[in-house]
C-alpha cells in the first residue's frame, strides 16, 4: 500500500467530542496481553510525535508553517489522551510496569529480527537483554507488594528470569552513544524501527519517573529510580543511532510515517474489536498528517517524500512470543558490555579504567535495589519469582557467573551459589499456592 495515495480523515474533522476522546478502558482481567502492549506502545508513539512538534515550532520562525504544526499537534495530544486512558483504573502501577517491560522485550526482539542494518541490530539485542532483566526485578516486587502472578499480565508469552544483571546497566553515558546511520543510504525500515523503539523507551522512562514515587515501600521506590535511570540510558543509546543531519521536515515526515505504520500494524493484529476500531480511526487520522507533512516537505525542500519513506508500509510492531529468540541472546550476550570505541566487549576483556566502573561504584555503593529485590523475595519464599522453562531456570547460576564483572560487584549482589540453591526449590506455583 502506498499510503501517500490513500485517503484519510480531513484535519478539520479530527477534533472530537470529550465522549469520543475518552473511551471506556479495556478490562484488566480479560484483555489480551498483546492488546495491552499495543496500547502502551501507541501511547509512546503519540507522546513522541507531540513532543517533536513542540521542538520544531520552537525552532521555526515561519508563522504559516507554525499554524499547520500547532493544529496537528493538538490532534496528537487528543489522540494520546484517547490511547493512554484506555488503561483501566484497577490496573496497578506495577501491573502496567510489567506491561511496559513486556513491550520492551517482545518489541525489541521483533525489531532486531527484522532489522537489515547489522550494527543497529546489535544495539537492539544489547538493550533487549537489559529490559528482560528489568522485568525479572519488577516481578519480585509485583509479587511481594501486590501478590501478583507475573503471568496475570504476561500470559506466559514472555519469560521471567535473570539476564545481564540490572546493577550492570549503569554506564558512563558517553559510551552509550552509537554511530548514527547515514540518512542518504539507510532504508526507511531502519529509520522507522529506531524511531519506534526510541518512542517506547522514552515513554517507559517517563512512566517510571512519574509513577515510581507512588509506592511507599522504600526499596521499590529505589528500584524505580534505578531502572528509570537505565531507560534514560536506553533513550540515549537508541536516539544516537539517528542521523543528526536529517532536516526538520525530513524528521517530521518520518514521525508521521512511523505513526501510520504503527497504527496499521496494530490494527492488522488486534484481537479486540473495540481496540481495532480505535486503531483504524487513528490510522486514518495519521494518513492525513502524513499527507500534510509530505506537502510541506515538497514545498519547503522541493524534494519527493518517497525518497525518504519509500512506497511501502512497514510493520514495526508485530507482537508475538519471542522466548526462543530471547533465550538465544541471553546465552550468547549475557557477558557483553558497552565499550568506548562504539562497539562492545566481553566482561573479561574490560580494562581497569573502563569508564562505567566509576559510575557503578558510585550508584551501587550502598547496594543495588535490583539485587535487594531478589534478596527480599528469597526471604519471603526461599527463592526468586521466576517463570521460564526448567532448562533456562537451571542455568541461572551459570549465566550469573558469566555476567559478573571481575572488578566490581554491588555489596549486596546475590551470588551464583545462592542461585545454585534455588535449583532445589520449585518456582512458586501461583495456582496451587
Ligand atoms: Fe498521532
Ligand atoms: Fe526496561
Ligand atoms: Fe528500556
Ligand atoms: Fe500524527
Amino acid at each position: 500500500m502506498n499510503v501517500l495515495k490513500e485517503k484519510g480523515i480531513p484535519l478539520e474533522k479530527q477534533i472530537r467530542t470529550w465522549n469520543d476522546i475518552v473511551k471506556r478502558p479495556y478490562n484488566r482481567f480479560d484483555v489480551d496481553n498483546y492488546s495491552r502492549t499495543r496500547q502502551i506502545l501507541l501511547n509512546g508513539i503519540e507522546v513522541e510525535s507531540w513532543g517533536f512538534k513542540h521542538a520544531f515550532v520552537r525552532k521555526c520562525s515561519d508563522s504559516d508553517l507554525n499554524k499547520v504544526l500547532v493544529n496537528i499537534r493538538r490532534i496528537e495530544d487528543m489522540q494520546q489522551t484517547t490511547v493512554n486512558w484506555l488503561c483501566p483504573v484497577n490496573q496497578t502501577v506495577l501491573d502496567t510496569t510489567l506491561g511496559y517491560e513486556q513491550v520492551a522485550v517482545d518489541l525489541t526482539a521483533w525489531l532486531a529480527q527484522n532489522e537489515p542494518d547489522e550494527y543497529v541490530k546489535e544495539a537492539f539485542n544489547f538493550g533487549l537483554l537489559e529490559d528482560f532483566d528489568h522485568l525479572y526485578r519488577y516481578a519480585q516486587f509485583a509479587y511481594m507488594i501486590e501478590e501478583t502472578d507475573p503471568n496475570e499480565i504476561l500470559h506466559e508469552m514472555t519469560d521471567v528470569t535473570l539476564a545481564r544483571p540490572t546493577q550492570y546497566h549503569h554506564n558512563d553515558n558517553a559510551i552509550r552513544i552509537r554511530i548514527p546511520y547515514d540518512k542518504d543510504k539507510t532504508s526507511p525500515i531502519t529509520k522507522v524501527n529506531i524511531l519506534t523503539l526510541v518512542s517506547a523507551e522514552q515513554q517507559t522512562h517517563n512512566f517510571y519517573a512519574e509513577h515510581g514515587f507512588m509506592y511507599g515501600n522504600r526499596d521499590l521506590k529505589r528500584l524505580y529510580a534505578e531502572i528509570c535511570d537505565i531507560e534514560e540510558e536506553h533513550v540515549t543509546m537508541y536516539e544516537s543511532l539517528i542521523d543528526p543531519n536529517e532536516s526538520w521536515f525530513e524528521k517530521w515526515l518520518l514521525h508521521e510515517f512511523t505513526e501510520v505504520c504503527n497504527y496499521y500494524n496494530c490494527y492488522k493484529d488486534e484481537v479486540c474489536d473495540k481496540l481495532k476500531m480505535i486503531w483504524e480511526e487513528m490510522f486514518q487520522m495519521e494518513i492525513e498528517h502524513l499527507k500534510i507533512a509530505a506537502e510541506m516537505f515538497e514545498k519547503y525542500e522541493q524534494r519527493d517524500p518517497e525518497e525518504i519513506i519509500g512506497t511501502e508500509l512497514i510493520l514495526p510492531c508485530h507482537f508475538e512470543s519471542q522466548k526462543e529468540y530471547v533465550t538465544n541472546i541471553i546465552e550468547n550476550e549475557v557477558d557483553k558490555r558497552l565499550c568506548g570505541d562504539l562497539h562492545y566487549k566481553k566482561v573479561n576483556e574490560l580494562s581497569e579504567d573502563w569508564p562505567s566502573y566509576k559510575v557503578q561504584e558510585c550508584v551501587n555503593k550502598d547496594g543495588a535495589p535490583s539485587e535487594k529485590a531478589v534478596r527480599l523475595a528469597k526471604k519471603s519464599i526461599g527463592r526468586d519469582i521466576a517463570c521460564a522453562d526448567k532448562k533456562l531456570l537451571d542455568k541461572q547460576a551459570e549465566l550469573l557467573e558469566r555476567s559478573l564483572e571481575p572488578k566490581y560487584q554491588a555489596p549486596n549482589t546475590v551470588k551464583p551459589e545462592k542461585y545454585e540453591k534455588f535449583k532445589k526449590i520449585p518456582p512458586l506455583e501461583f495456582l496451587n499456592e
